[in-house]
């Protein structure tokens, strides 16, 4: 597994782990990507990807992407799910489902605070809901709760 910066050029595949991120209860009914992308907050989180403040890790096998961490600074007006100042940026991860549970989330969230701590970021958030497991890996890479709304934890992490 090789793993390396997201570019500007990652913004389709970062739209495909953004729709695995959203929709990441396989017990959900299956909805068409387009549409959930279309989602007004959802759009906050891939428009004009590569934008100054963007960043993020990929994971390639083989030379082909399977999962990302990434991160964008949103805007008080224009918040993400997991926002807690314009200053930190909010990160998202997914990797693709034939590949999970080998350490790539892991290693790619790794990763990613650490490039945005050589970034000149200070701390990084997210949003989870409670019953997605990915909570423990986030626990165990230092985030913490800072907020609960309704079945979603926001949580920081101080680089
Ligand atoms: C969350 C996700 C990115 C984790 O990636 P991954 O490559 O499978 O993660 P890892 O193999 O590094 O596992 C990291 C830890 O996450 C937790 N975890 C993640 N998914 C889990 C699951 N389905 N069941 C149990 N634990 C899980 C475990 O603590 C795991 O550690 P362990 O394997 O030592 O028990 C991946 O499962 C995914 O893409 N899920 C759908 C999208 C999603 O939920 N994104 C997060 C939205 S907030």
């Amino acid at each position: 597994m090789n793993i390396r910066p997201a570019t500007a050029d990652d913004a389709e595949f970062l739209k495909t782990m953004l729709f695995e991120a959203a929709r990441w209860n396989p017990d959900w009914p299956r909805e068409a990507m387009e549409e959930v992308l279309d989602e007004p907050v959802l759009r906050r989180y891939h428009e004009g990807w590569g934008r100054p403040g963007d960043g993020g890790v990929i994971a390639e096998l083989d030379g082909q992407p399977v999962g990302a961490v990434w991160y964008r600074q949103f805007t008080e007006a224009e918040p993400g799910y997991g926002f807690v100042d314009e200053k930190t940026p909010e990160l998202s991860v997914a990797v693709q489902p034939m590949h999970r549970r080998k350490g790539i989330g892991h290693a790619l969230l790794h990763s990613a605070m650490v490039q945005a701590r050589e970034e000149g970021s200070q701390a990084l958030s997210l949003s989870v809901a409670v019953h997605n497991r990915s909570r423990m890996m986030y626990q165990r890479a230092g985030f913490h709760r800072v907020a609960e709304e309704g079945d979603h934890w926001t949580m920081v992490a101080n680089l």
